[in-house]
């Protein structure tokens, strides 16, 4: 298959940046994304150019750092998938697919594709943990969990941290991130004693990292590579309440 590209190409925070043309020519159909960037950057090493920065690890859709916006839909056309997941076949072959990294103000560009995503971590070191005391693993069963809330908290812990959300919604919020961390130890025994600290810090340090409000377009449910369900975030502000009223 041959493709025109447009990329974003962008030397440091500080340049200007602007959409460059290249070629992909004769990529494999079963190809993913990121192998065709791969071809692209072999080629523009080879004539030696300066091949294309992006983001990614373990290409199977679990790290969450391979995200891209394509032809204006972030991780590309299909749903529930990561870009690292998605194949060239889902494109027509001679398509021109425009690639620009996602635009979001807590996420300032470092290089071409590549954003610092660090907001996302600081918001989980401000509360997306349990307090443990360390030494012998307890005994599996010691806690029991009901197979609903265990399946809903896995659902939660799906989220792989990308920010796709973030970078599809029009305030830049990231609240379905956070209602995904929040979630996933809410629903949970483990989760109960820093529940309250917990959902309190976390929204501190997302409005401190500029996040906006969400306004409910659900965008980010649809963009998700992982599906996260907006339900999470009516969790989110239950937990938000409950805490501040109780
Ligand atoms: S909620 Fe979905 S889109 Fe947002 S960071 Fe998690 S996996 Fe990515
Ligand atoms: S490279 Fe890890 S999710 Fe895509």
């Amino acid at each position: 298959m041959n493709f025109t590209l447009k990329i974003w190409r962008q030397k440091s925070r500080e340049d200007k940046g602007g959409l460059q043309t290249y070629a992909a020519t004769d990529i494999p159909p079963d190809a993913s994304f990121l192998e065709m960037l791969d071809v692209v950057n072999e080629q523009l090493i080879k004539s030696g150019r300066e091949p294309v920065a992006f983001d990614h690890d373990c290409r199977e859709g679990i790290c969450g750092s391979c995200g891209l916006m394509i032809n204006g839909r972030a991780h590309g056309p299909q749903r529930g998938i990561a870009t690292c997941e998605l194949r060239m076949r889902s494109f027509e072959d001679g398509d021109t697919i425009v690639v620009e990294p996602w635009r979001a103000k807590p996420f300032p560009i470092i290089k071409d594709l590549i954003v610092d995503r660090t907001a996302l971590d600081r918001i989980m070191a401000a509360g997306g943990f349990i307090s443990v005391r360390t030494g012998c693993a307890p005994e599996a069963n010691t806690i029991p969990v009901p197979k609903d809330k265990a399946e809903e908290a896995m659902d939660a812990a799906a989220c792989i941290a990308c920010g796709a959300c973030v970078a599809v919604c029009k305030n830049s919020s990231a609240m379905l991130f956070v209602s995904a961390k929040v979630s996933q130890l809410a629903l949970l025994p483990q989760g109960d004693p820093e529940r309250k600290s917990r959902v309190d810090a976390m929204l501190a340090q997302m409005d401190a990292e500029g996040f906006g409000a969400c306004s409910n377009t659900y965008a980010c449910e649809a963009e998700c590579p992982k599906e996260i369900s907006v339900l999470h975030i009516a969790r989110l502000n239950r937990e938000y309440i409950r805490a501040k009223v109780s």
